[in-house]
C-alpha cells in the first residue's frame, strides 16, 4: 500500500511494511484492514455464526475472508466494489460477489437477495487527492449514501460498522445518526496507521425509522 509522507523537503512516497502488513502476508489476509475488523469485531461482537453480511467496498477482501469464517457454513456474506471480481476469493463457498457501485444501490434485490442484511460493513474509501478538505469531502459523501439506504440494506436490530474520515462535518453528521441505533460508538482500531485520519463508526441493534 501506498503512503505519503512528508519530509521538510520534499514528498516522499514509499512502501510501509510494517507489522501488520507482515502479519497479514504470513497469514494469507489480502490485506492488513482485517486487523481493524477483528479488533472491533472482538470488542462489539458484530458478527455471528449464520448471518447475513453486506460487505460494501470489499476489495481486496480481507474483511471477506475474516467475516466468512466468522458467520460459518449458514451464513453468507455478500461483497460489493466498483474494482473488477477479485478471484481469490473464489474459494470461499457462503460468498457472493458483485462489481457495483454503492450509489447505484437500490436494495437487496439489486443484490440477488430478498430480504435486510443482519450486518452492514463498509470500508469504502474514496480516491484520495492528498488535499485533506476534498478527501474528507469525498468519503462523507459515500457515508450519507450509506445511511441514505442503510433502512434497505440493515434489518431492524441488525449491527453497522463504517469507516469515516474526520471531520467536523463528519461529527455533524455523525450527531445527527445517534437515534438510528441503540448504541453508536466510535473506534480508531490499534492497527491504524498513525498518519491515517480515518475511523470507525459502530452502530449496535438498528432502529429502522
Ligand atoms: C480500503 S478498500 C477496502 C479494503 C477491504 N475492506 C479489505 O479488507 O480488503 C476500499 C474499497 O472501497 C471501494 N469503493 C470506493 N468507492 C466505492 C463505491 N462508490 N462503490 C463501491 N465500492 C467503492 C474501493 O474500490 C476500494 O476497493
Amino acid at each position: 500500500m501506498l503512503c505519503y509522507h512528508m519530509s521538510e523537503t520534499k514528498l516522499m512516497v514509499f512502501k510501509v511494511k510494517d507489522h501488520y502488513y507482515k502479519k497479514a502476508k504470513e497469514n494469507n489476509y489480502l490485506a492488513r484492514s482485517i486487523y481493524k475488523l477483528e479488533e472491533i469485531d472482538q470488542r462489539y461482537r458484530i458478527l455471528k455464526s449464520g448471518d447475513l453480511v453486506f460487505d460494501l467496498g470489499y476489495y481486496p477482501g480481507s474483511w471477506i475472508q475474516y467475516t466468512a469464517k466468522k458467520i460459518g457454513k449458514k451464513g453468507l456474506t455478500i461483497g460489493i466494489d466498483i474494482q473488477d471480481i477479485n478471484n481469490k476469493l473464489s474459494s470461499l463457498e457462503n460468498v457472493r460477489l458483485f462489481k457495483r457501485d454503492i450509489f447505484d444501490l437500490t436494495s437487496p434485490a439489486d443484490l440477488e437477495i430478498g430480504r435486510p442484511a443482519d450486518v452492514v460493513l463498509s470500508d469504502m474509501a474514496p480516491n484520495t487527492t492528498g488535499i485533506r478538505s476534498v478527501d474528507q469531502a469525498r468519503s462523507l459523501n459515500i457515508v450519507e449514501q450509506v445511511f441514505a439506504i442503510l433502512p434497505l440494506l440493515l434489518r431492524p436490530g441488525g449491527n453497522f460498522v463504517i469507516k469515516i474520515f474526520e471531520s467536523a462535518d463528519a461529527q455533524n453528521f455523525i450527531k445527527g445518526q445517534r437515534k438510528s441505533f441503540e448504541k453508536l460508538t466510535a473506534l480508531r482500531p490499534k492497527s491504524t496507521r498513525s498518519i491515517s485520519k480515518e475511523f470507525f463508526l459502530i452502530g449496535l441493534n438498528y432502529v429502522s425509522k
